[in-house]
C-alpha cells in the first residue's frame, strides 16, 4: 500500500520534527501485522526561511518548502496557498510541529481531523491565544501547579482546544525555572508525539 504522506510545518529549532524524523527513520510509522498502512514524511515547511529545523530536514534528505507570509497579504490567502502547496505534494495528514501561526480556512476543511498539533501544557490548562513558548512555562510556575507536560491534539479552528489524542506529564519541582521546565517537557513531547501520531494515525501502539 502506498504511504500515508506526512507534512510536518515548522517555524525554528524543529526539535520535535527531528523526534519525528528520526522515528521514521527507526521504523516506527511502518506498516506492520496490525496496520496495513504505513506514514511517510514527505514534506517539511516552514513559514520562516531561516528556521534551524529546515537544515535538520536536510540532513535527513526530506523535501523542504518555505511559505513566508508576504506583508500585504491576509491570514485567509495565506492558509489558501499553504493548502495549495500541501495539496500539490498530495499531503494526507499534517503535524505541527512549532509552527508559529494559528490556522483557519479553507486550511481546516481540506484536512478535516487530519491536522495535529504538540502543545506544552497538560491541556486544557494553559492553552489559547497567547499561551506559546515560555509563557506557557511561566503560567504554571505562576499557577503553583504540581504538574505539567504535554499534549498532542486535534487542530480545529478554536486555539488548543481539539480533541485530545495524547498526554506526558512531567512534575513541577522546587526552584523551577520556567527554562527547567520547558527542557523537562520538551524530552517527553519528543517521546510523546511519535507515539500519538504512530497510535492515532496507524491505530497501533
Ligand atoms: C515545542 O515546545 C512545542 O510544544 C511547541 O513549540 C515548541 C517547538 O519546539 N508547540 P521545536 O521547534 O520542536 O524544538
Amino acid at each position: 500500500m502506498t504511504p500515508l504522506r506526512l507534512a510536518v510545518l515548522i517555524s525554528g529549532r524543529g526539535s520535535n520534527l527531528e523526534a519525528l524524523l528520526k522515528a521514521e527513520a527507526a521504523g516506527q510509522f511502518d506498516a506492520s501485522a496490525k496496520s496495513l498502512n504505513s506514514l511517510a514524511i514527505a514534506l517539511v515547511l516552514s513559514n520562516h526561511a531561516e528556521a534551524g529545523g529546515l537544515q535538520i530536514a536536510k540532513a535527513f534528505g526530506k523535501p523542504r518548502a518555505v511559505l513566508e507570509k508576504p506583508a500585504f497579504s491576509s491570514r485567509s490567502d495565506y492558509d489558501a496557498a499553504l493548502t495549495a502547496v500541501l495539496q500539490q505534494a498530495q499531503i494526507d495528514w499534517i503535524a505541527l510541529a512549532g509552527f508559529d501561526r494559528i490556522l483557519g480556512e479553507p486550511l481546516l476543511s481540506a484536512f478535516p481531523g487530519r491536522i495535529l498539533n504538540m502543545h506544552p501544557s497538560l491541556l486544557p490548562k494553559f492553552g489559547g491565544k497567547g499561551m506559546v513558548g515560555q509563557a506557557v512555562h511561566q503560567a504554571v510556575l505562576a499557577a503553583a501547579e504540581q504538574e505539567s507536560g504535554c499534549t498532542v491534539h486535534e487542530v480545529i479552528a478554536d486555539v488548543d482546544a481539539g480533541r485530545v489524542l495524547g498526554q506526558a506529564r512531567v512534575p513541577v519541582v522546587l526552584g523551577d525555572t520556567p527554562e527547567a521546565l520547558a527542557a523537562r517537557v520538551l524530552a517527553q513531547e519528543h517521546l510523546l508525539y511519535p507515539q500519538a501520531i504512530r497510535s492515532h494515525v496507524l491505530g497501533l501502539l
